[in-house]
């Protein structure tokens, strides 16, 4: 069975209205694979047959379940490892220098999935030894997605799924059992805060220093990807940090961002913010011993070792670009 154009069309119209979300022509198989099991759990005869019934009815409850089917949540602990790396080494450095007047640090984790990146995070931030009890680290997590929030909530995850980059001592330290899965402990699972948020539409939130935007504006055409980006702007402080996905850019779609290599991390950096110091070898206490008063401390096998996962030799210092690289 092949769903119509017209029902194809009545889907990425629907889809791109809530979501932004492009489901460019050539998507047809996707909307039947992801939509199968939803016609099939809620009665209907056939995908066609389910689209048919929201085209009649408007049926507000289908709506919602179709687009969250249709949103791409492919998401894992400490993706693409980089961006970790450089959060650890460069940035938690450079923020606790500038912001020690307010000890206060404020990450956005921007189309969170499951909850895996912003937990990444907050594993980064609790593990941090700059990072002590003085100090206040917001983790703020969104999606559009209200199931994927109420996953990331549950901070509750497969075998398979703690498998999937997160290593074996961040799993010992960081997670509990739960019967077969793994739960995220209290002590970093308190550090983030879930909200519903469309990146499509306007938004309030407060400044923010590091926004996590990976692998979402890839879904979004070039207009909405500009409004997006603008928006985020908007937010981020003058010398905040914006990590986005492998194949995503601001090139070509926001020249008030310039693009600063942190060894092999891209981030972009408002217009004149430059590149940060780089801490230099016992310089700042990132590879030292543990002294976070109300944080716990890091196991002595892991101190003075780069975030599992890091390449040999990847400290930062003397590997960034020079200013004004784009
Ligand atoms: C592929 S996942 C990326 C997850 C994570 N950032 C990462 O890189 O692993 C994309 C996420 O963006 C969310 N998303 C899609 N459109 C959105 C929108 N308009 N506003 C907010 N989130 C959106 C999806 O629900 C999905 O969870």
């Amino acid at each position: 069975m092949t769903i119509t154009a017209g029902a194809f069309a009545f889907i990425a119209d629907l889809v791109k209205q809530m979501t932004a979300i492009n489901l460019g022509p050539g998507k047809e198989y996707l909307v039947e694979n992801r939509l199968a099991s939803l016609a099939r759990d809620a009665g209907f005869r056939d995908v066609a047959a389910l689209i048919g019934r929201v085209q009649l009815s408007g049926d507000d409850r289908l709506r919602r379940q179709i687009v969250e089917a249709l949103t791409t949540n492919e998401t894992s602990f400490f993706r693409d490892r980089d961006p970790f790396n450089a959060l650890r080494q460069v940035i938690i450095p450079d923020l606790c220098r500038k912001r020690v007047a307010t000890h206060r640090i404020t990450i956005w984790s921007a189309g969170c999935s499951s909850g895996q990146e912003p937990y990444s995070i907050a594993m980064t931030v609790v593990d941090h030894p700059l990072i002590n009890s003085e100090w206040t680290v917001e983790i703020l997590a969104t999606d559009i997605s209200q199931e994927m929030l109420e996953k990331a909530k549950s901070a509750r995850y497969s075998q398979l799924e703690v498998n999937r980059g997160l290593p074996a001592p961040l799993l010992v330290r960081h997670f509990e059992r739960c019967e077969t899965d793994w739960r995220v402990v209290p002590a970093v699972r308190n550090l983030v805060r879930f909200q519903q948020l469309n990146l499509a539409e306007d938004f309030e939130l407060p400044w923010i220093d590091v926004v996590f935007l990976r692998n979402v504006l890839i879904y979004f055409d070039t207009t909405t990807k500009i409004e997006v980006l603008r928006r985020v702007r908007r937010v981020l402080r003058p010398d905040g940090y914006l990590f986005l996905g492998g194949s995503e850019t601001t090139l070509g779609l926001d020249d008030e961002f310039e693009r600063v290599m942190l060894g092999s991390a891209t981030v972009y950096r408002p217009r004149g913010a430059g590149v940060p110091e780089i801490p230099t070898e016992g310089a700042a206490p990132i590879a030292g011993p543990a002294a976070r008063p109300g944080l716990g401390s890091r196991p002595s096998s892991l101190a003075g070792s780069p975030l599992p996962g890091s390449p040999p030799g990847s400290s930062l210092a003397g590997s960034i670009n020079p200013p004004g690289r784009r």
